[in-house]
């Protein structure tokens, strides 16, 4: 049987985007079976991934580096030996399985040749038909080298990572090295239930419904022997050690998620230009914040005041968080932070706050727009998008007063240069015509209609999206706006 891989694996596979995959399926140039991608076909759409791939540990290091991106804590990405281990045992059995499947083919190709030699005396059909069957053989031959060879960087992939299927949302992710189910799931940009992250609340519970776990650490919380009995187990505390399927509790709506008080820690305070700061803050281990991208929090200083902030970073790293706050002097705690805060002073958050978030369930390419400052709640969305790795196509419009008052420029570049699936396009502040007729450019030849629109932007901007979006006859709930 033809050996079929998961989208998300075919994508890792040939180092790009699940986005760029689906444009291929969609073009027709690569087809599923049940979702999943023939190998052979994914090596003929990809020829060069066979070059790639020569050095598998070098695209180890990639995926890690990826993996990484947002956690810096490389160390623990690396699978334990035990894990590893584990993963091996649970390959050689699939490997053991194929070989005898193999050894069967083999024994019936033997078994035809004698028959075929036992008619050897009628020189007409049965001779064509032998030498179709040694051609046909000697050609799987040649197949198989090149599958072989995919089979071996696939497998290897398959023991530095295992995919988590969760039920009943269907998202994916992967979880490396020795990584907690939950880290890696929030990493991939899920909005898993959890809590203390440390095996004490209970509340990321997880059921097993197949594959393998192995506890990882020890958790205080006590599981009922019903609940292990049912494949219940603490994601903070366990790592997968095969693909697994999961059943957990996703939040599905802003009020799934409590209201937190966290103490956070200035890590960073920059000032990339003259009107803004940009805060990079942290949160104690045991006590993250829970959020989805797109939502505010309150900032406070003792004895100075608090002020409401977007949270410019994604929730799949819900212990680095990042704020761009406007330098406006009736504000008194971006005075406070540009002019005496320092690196280790403690802030009070509250939050999180709004539902300026992404629509999950869209089926739709992402149009992204940013006006000023406005660029801090859409780069939490962005990076959000980026984490779930399901938009086909993400195109970022940011709008500024001048061309150096894009304060995180090198970013966004550096965002349009890595990923085949995104577009910036700076501009400067113009006129709402000249927007509409910038995003019809960007967006042909594909319908307005088939994108959904996330707008942070002053008022008159909002408004002229909303006559776009009307003049267009898109959907209104497509388009998803937060005033600045
Ligand atoms: S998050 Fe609290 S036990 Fe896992």
């Amino acid at each position: 049987m033809a050996r079929r891989i998961s989208l998300s694996r075919a994508a890792r596979l040939v180092g790009v985007k699940r986005g760029t995959l689906q444009q291929k399926i969609r073009a027709g140039e690569l087809t599923t079976f049940e979702g999943e991608i023939v190998l052979s076909d994914l090596l003929h759409a990809y020829p060069n991934a066979q070059i790639e791939d020569s050095s598998m540990l070098e695209r180890v290091e990639q995926i890690i580096e990826q993996a990484t991106f947002i956690n810096p804590d490389k160390i623990a990405r690396k699978p334990d030996n035990v894990a590893l281990t584990a993963r091996i045992m649970s390959l050689g059995e699939r490997l053991a399985q194929q070989q005898r499947l193999i050894d069967r083919y083999q024994r019936l190709t033997r078994q035809l040749e004698a028959q075929i030699d036992q008619l050897a005396g009628d020189p007409g059909a049965l001779d064509r038909l032998k030498k179709w069957l040694e051609e046909a053989t000697a050609g799987i031959t040649e197949d198989g080298d090149i599958i072989d060879q995919s089979f071996v960087n696939e497998t290897f992939l398959r023991v530095m990572s295992a995919q988590a299927t969760v039920i009943p949302s269907g998202h994916e992710f992967f979880v490396e090295g020795a990584e907690s189910v939950l880290e890696a799931g929030l990493r991939g940009g899920l909005a898993l239930n959890y809590g203390c992250s440390n095996g004490n609340c209970g509340l990321c519970k997880i059921r097993v419904v197949s594959g393998e776990v192995r506890k990882m650490k020890h958790h205080d919380y006590v599981l009922t022997e019903a609940e292990k009995g049912l494949g219940y187990v603490l994601g903070c505390c366990n790592t997968a050690i095969s693909d697994v399927v999961l059943e957990a509790d996703e939040a599905q709506s802003t009020s799934d998620i409590p209201l937190q008080k966290i103490p956070i820690r200035i890590r960073k305070i920059e000032n990339p230009d003259q009107q803004v700061l940009i805060v990079s803050t942290r949160t104690p281990r045991t006590s993250r914040l829970r959020f989805l991208a797109g939502q505010r929090a309150t900032l406070a200083i003792d004895k100075v005041g608090s002020g409401f902030y977007p949270i410019a970073s994604c929730p799949c790293d819900d212990m680095n968080l990042q704020f761009h706050i406007a330098l406006d002097q009736r504000d008194p705690v971006a005075g406070y932070l540009a002019q005496s805060a320092k690196v280790n002073d403690m802030l009070n958050l509250e939050g999180p706050v709004g539902s300026f978030v992404l629509d999950e369930n869209s089926p739709y390419p992402l149009v992204f727009i940013a006006e000023g400052i406005g660029f801090a709640s859409i780069k939490g969305l962005i990076e959000h998008a980026m984490a779930l790795d399901v938009a086909e196509k993400m195109v970022l419009f940011w709008i500024s007063g001048d061309r150096d008052n894009h304060y995180l420029n090198n970013l966004c570049r550096a965002w349009n240069d890595a990923l085949d699936n995104f577009e910036y396009v700076p501009l400067e502040m113009c006129a709402t015509g000249n927007l509409q007729d910038a995003i019809m450019a960007r967006l042909q030849p594909d319908d307005p209609a088939n994108f959904d629109y996330y707008v942070c932007a002053g008022n008159e901007l909002l408004a002229a999206m909303e006559q776009f979006v009307e003049s267009r006859e898109i959907p209104k709930n497509q388009l998803h706006c937060e005033a600045i």
